[in-house]
């Protein structure tokens, strides 16, 4: 799972590719490499274990025009120079994304044959293979070698002695860029935004090839096809932090924006979300990680909303359980990035078995948007550190949305809790604000375990802090439903131990307190994330109470979200920990 980028032109090659390479950075950090080909042809690779920047220095030592690029989440082999990207064979240099399935039963052919590997990779086999299918010309040598690769592929290679970057593609993104006498691939369109005018995204089993006189496109059998070239329309990411020491934080101001953004954007699609979900009577949302968590949100607001059976899974599960689906289901696919392997896949099978799928999703023109019927806007705008903030609650906002029209539609539903979100971006900045999580926080840093609990709605955001708090402090974590604490848990709870309850809905709310009872009565800490102002009666002086403004509970999790993202973010600091990129993650997991 990573980030490839390749550059031919007339400009420094190895800066344009840096400059991609920390576009595409958030799709892994593991090592960052870079191979240039020189005005007499020759290859020349830089390639470092860690974070992109750790390029810069041997860059200068690589000039030409045409090069390709690689940042790295390791797959197969740990992180290390040797491992990084470009792997180099005979005189070709390969970058990969993907993973390919087949690569011992191929190594093992070709150490056969007398080869033998530098990395512990699977992406070196292909290297090897399309050194030893080169017999001139590197796009034949190219469409052979994947005729034998099982799994995904975004490919880019070059090759000494031919000015030219010959690019293949199957179940990992690849897009090209086409710019005023110079082109480029990437794995994805935010890492073209602001670069090119147009672009064109491949399909599966396409091969490219790019040279000065432009890019032409192939089948698997090399006979030249023709993909739709569209505006490059994306807003460049910007890089500057704007003052603020993370971009998780600067991100977590932008949460007001991204909610009422989310909810404008909605009012241009609301009416082909209507017609596509006419006659729907079962809904299932997927997604991976945090936003699985908004699916489980999603999930409450469509039984809730509209009384119609609605199921949230992981797409990874999802996948591979044989899952029931009509003609008349609706597979909501939610994803921040649109890339994520699991996901994408999950929609393609939904639609594979009839389901009408809905992306929700922050990237427009993004893999999943593709395979979907309809897509749901989530505008968040760009979001760089890899723990999500502001989509997971763009996320929430556009689900929440897609909910109350599915209901107004309907005979069952009850469209009464369609009020109040106009009001939620200042109530979001309010609670930005106001809400003090920095006590908490260094309890949370001081502590063995954190336990986030909650019922219904509140379980749903309890899971995300949970996940939030440990991808960015490392401190382990769990998020329970308030009611299972005792059924096994309860065992984890002594001094050391600190539970944060969400209470948001003053109907559960005597329930969730009893739960942090039984947390104070074994002598763990406690603290409760609330609205309601009985849990505050009840608490005060025994477990750290945090308030926040009040709303109403279905809209609560765009408050009770920002509050533990808030502590997540201030435990991270207090650690010395680096919430934008957090050890082993990346933001986008492109493989399976
Ligand atoms: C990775 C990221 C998570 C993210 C998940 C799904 O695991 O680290 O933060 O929630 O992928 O990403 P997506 O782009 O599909 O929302």
């Amino acid at each position: 799972m990573c980030g490839i980028i390749g550059y031919l032109g007339k400009k420094n090659a190895a800066d344009e590719v840096f400059c991609g390479l920390q576009r595409l950075e958030y799709r892994g950090y593991d090592s960052a490499g870079a191979a240039v080909l020189s005005a007499d042809g020759k290859i020349s690779v830089v390639k470092k274990q860690g974070r992109v920047d750790n390029l810069k220095p041997y860059l200068k030592d690589i000039a030409g025009a045409t090069g390709i690029g690689h940042t790295r989440w390791a797959t197969h082999g740990k992180p290390s120079d040797a491992n990084a990207h470009p792997h180099v064979a005979g005189g070709i240099a390969l970058v990969h994304n993907g993973i390919i399935e087949n690569y011992a039963e191929l190594k093992s052919a070709l150490e056969a044959c007398g080869e033998t590997f530098l990395s512990e990779t699977d992406s070196e086999v292909i290297a090897k293979l399309l050194s030893k299918n080169f017999k001139g010309d590197l796009i034949c040598a190219l469409a052979e070698t994947v005729k034998v690769l099982k799994g995904s592929y975004a490919l880019m290679a070059i090759c000494e002695g031919n000015n030219s970057i010959a690019v293949a593609k199957y179940r990992s993104s690849v897009i090209l860029g086409y710019g005023e006498n110079e082109y480029f691939c990437a794995s994805d369109e935010p890492a073209l935004a602001g670069k090119c005018k147009e672009i064109c995204v491949l399909d599966d089993g396409d091969i490219a090839c790019i040279t000065p006189d432009g890019i032409e496109i192939y089948n698997g059998n090399l006979q030249r096809i023709i993909r739709e070239k569209k505006p490059n329309t994306g807003a460049e990411q910007s890089l500057d932090l704007g003052g603020y020491p993370h971009y998780m934080l600067k991100e977590l101001h932008e949460i007001p924006v991204a909610v009422e953004n989310t909810a404008k954007a909605f009012e241009g699609v609301s009416a082909k979300l209507k017609s596509a979900l006419n006659g729907v009577d079962r809904i299932i949302l997927v997604g991976c990680g945090t936003a699985y968590h908004a699916g489980l949100a999603g999930k409450r607001y469509f039984e809730q909303f509209a009384r119609v059976p609605a199921e949230c899974d992981t797409a990874g599960e999802f996948r591979y359980k044989n899952p029931v689906i009509t003609e008349r289901t609706a597979v909501f696919a939610v994803s921040q990035s649109g890339e994520t392997a699991d996901t994408v896949e999950a929609a393609r099978l939904a639609r594979g078995l009839g389901a009408k799928v809905i992306a929700v999703t922050n990237v427009l023109n993004s893999a999943l948007t593709r395979i979907a019927d309809v897509t749901v806007p989530v505008s968040a705008g760009p979001e760089i550190c890899v723990a999500a903030t502001k989509s997971y609650i763009g996320q929430i906002t556009a689900l929440y949305l897609c909910a109350v029209g599915f209901a107004k539609n309907g005979s069952n539903g009850n469209c009464a809790f369609a009020d109040g979100l106009e009001a939620m971006p200042k109530l979001c900045k309010k609670t930005l604000a106001q809400v003090n999580t920095y006590s908490l926080a260094n309890m949370c840093a001081l502590s063995s375990g954190v336990y986030f609990l909650g019922r219904d709605i509140d379980y749903a955001v309890a899971l995300e802090g949970s996940l939030k708090l440990k991808e960015v402090s490392y401190i382990h974590s769990e998020g329970y439903p308030a009611g299972e604490l005792k059924h096994g848990t309860l065992a984890l709870i002594d001094e050391n131990a600190v539970a944060v309850a969400l209470i948001f809905d003053e109907t559960l709310a005597g329930k969730t307190v009893c739960a942090v009872e039984q947390v104070l009565s074994r002598g763990g800490k406690a603290a409760v994330i609330t609205n309601v102002e009985s849990v505050k009666k009840a608490l005060s002086g025994r477990a750290l109470v945090l308030e926040t403004c009040a709303c109403g509970k279905f809209l609560s999790p765009l408050v009770s979200a920002i509050a533990v993202q808030k502590l997540a973010y201030e435990t991270a600091v207090i650690l010395g920990r680096d919430p934008d990129k957090p050890r082993n993650l990346a933001k986008s997991v492109t493989v399976e």
